[in-house]
């Protein structure tokens, strides 16, 4: 039996064909770990009325590190509709269990590397000015705050008279004083210090130690004076530790304009929650999309890795399967990384860039035609034979 457990969470759909493909890759570089199988997702809920048990939760209590594949998630409505008949009309309320994992685990840091693979197909080409074709190679990674902001879900429609009493203790509430209850909502926005500070502290380490040049704060403080702000104030005192990295400051609508003017300008980017969802989003776009984008979300003890995408349920069912596994697997990579497995975690990423750069095995992303059953006649690489190239592109690395 090997030391290290891995908790393995491969939830819906895809989320089971990618996360055993990735496992294939991490024995393959010689990582030593059992994976414990951790149940999460919609085929929970319909049948117990809950996503995420409780035995996955004490898994990660106990193991510290997981492996998430993606599940499937409805609107409250629709999951209720489809809770097994015995369990309807007794209260459950469907959330999200990846959502909850994030809050139950103050799994307060998401970080998404977004770097180009030279020669995929799907990266971000521009026009230069004398009309050549730029392929700016970017390596950018997100720090997005999980746990505050605006998803919080400190919001109301038709709030409680104390809560319309503090808000009008602010002067520029005095527009909205006379809005009817049923006709005003409020979403809030909250960033705590102690959270920002740490954000801000392992953005700059984190550049450091994968030698990033800056740090750049991506938010609205000009705007959102109080939150991006103190933020903003934290990453300033932060950078004062690090003279070898720069720190700037990008505000978040400018920055998605910039996005593909230089785009391979940028080192690591830090943003609250909703920017740094949307930001990260669109780096990702740049460097080929979902079969590619993967993520971590860290807490002081606990950590899961997993793809950006969800569980493409129409992909789910197609034998052989379609999908590209290059996202779960550089989410194991990930997991190295933070495991101090940094040779390995490289190793990975050395051969999905080689596989990538020599164009032999490509699944439907990658050759850039509509997904479904016939793209295999059409050329496209099955998901196991893309990790199987990956493997053996490890092997001829040494
Ligand atoms: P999705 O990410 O599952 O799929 C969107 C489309 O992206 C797919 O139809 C496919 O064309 C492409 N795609 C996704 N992963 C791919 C891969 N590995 N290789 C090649 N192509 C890939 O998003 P969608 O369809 O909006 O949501 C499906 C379900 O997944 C929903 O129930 C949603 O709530 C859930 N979801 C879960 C997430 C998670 O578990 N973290 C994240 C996003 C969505
Ligand atoms: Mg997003």
């Amino acid at each position: 039996m090997a030391d290290r457990r891995i908790v393995a969470m491969p939830g819906d759909g895809i989320g089971r064909i990618v996360l055993p493909e990735a496992i294939r890759v991490l024995a393959a570089t010689g990582f030593e770990a059992d994976y414990v199988h951790g149940d999460i997702g919609w085929e929970l809920w319909c049948n117990e009325g809950n996503p995420l048990p409780q035995s996955t939760i004490d898994l990660l209590a106990e193991h510290k590190v997981g492996l998430f594949g993606a599940i499937t998630s409805k609107p409250k409505d629709e999951a209720a509709a489809e809770l097994s008949p015995e369990l309807q009309g007794q209260g459950h309320i469907y959330y999200s269990p990846i959502v909850g994992l994030r809050q139950l685990f103050d799994l307060d840091i998401s970080i998404r590397p977004c770097r180009s693979f030279p020669g995929n197909p799907l990266n971000f080409v521009r026009k230069g000015a004398g009309g050549q074709i730029e392929e700016p190679m970017v390596n950018v990674a997100v720090f997005r705050q999980n746990t505050e902001g605006l998803y919080v879900g400190v919001e109301w429609t038709d709030p409680p008279e104390e809560v319309r009493r503090a808000f009008e203790m602010h002067p520029k509430f005095a527009p909205f004083k006379d809005v009817p209850g049923p006709d005003l909502a409020l979403s809030t926005r909250i960033f705590t210090r102690p959270a920002c500070r740490r954000i801000v502290e392992e953005a700059f380490a984190y550049a450091r130690r994968h030698g990033y040049r800056s740090v750049t704060v991506c938010e609205k403080p000009n705007v959102i004076r109080e939150t991006s702000g103190m933020l903003e104030q934290e990453a300033r005192a932060a950078a004062e530790k690090y003279p070898d990295i720069e720190r700037w400051s990008t505000n978040i609508d400018a920055q998605t304009m910039w996005l593909t003017k230089n785009p391979e300008d940028y080192g690591v980017i830090l943003s609250g929650n909703m920017f740094g969802d949307i930001i990260s989003d669109a780096f990702a776009g740049l460097v080929g999309g979902l079969g590619f984008a993967a993520s971590s979300n860290v807490g002081r003890e606990v950590a899961i890795f997993e793809p950006t995408h969800g569980s493409a349920p129409k992909y789910a069912g197609l034998e052989p399967s379609i999908v590209n596994p290059i996202a779960m697997i550089l989410a194991s990579a990930m997991m190295l990384d933070h495991l101090g497995e940094e040779e390995r975690a490289a190793s990975i990423r050395g051969a999905v860039g080689k596989v990538v750069a020599e164009e032999r095995v490509r699944t439907y992303d990658l050759l850039k035609i509509p997904g479904g059953a016939s793209v295999i006649e059409k050329g496209a690489a099955t998901t196991q034979q893309m990790t199987d190239a990956i493997i053996e592109s490890l092997a001829t690395a040494g």
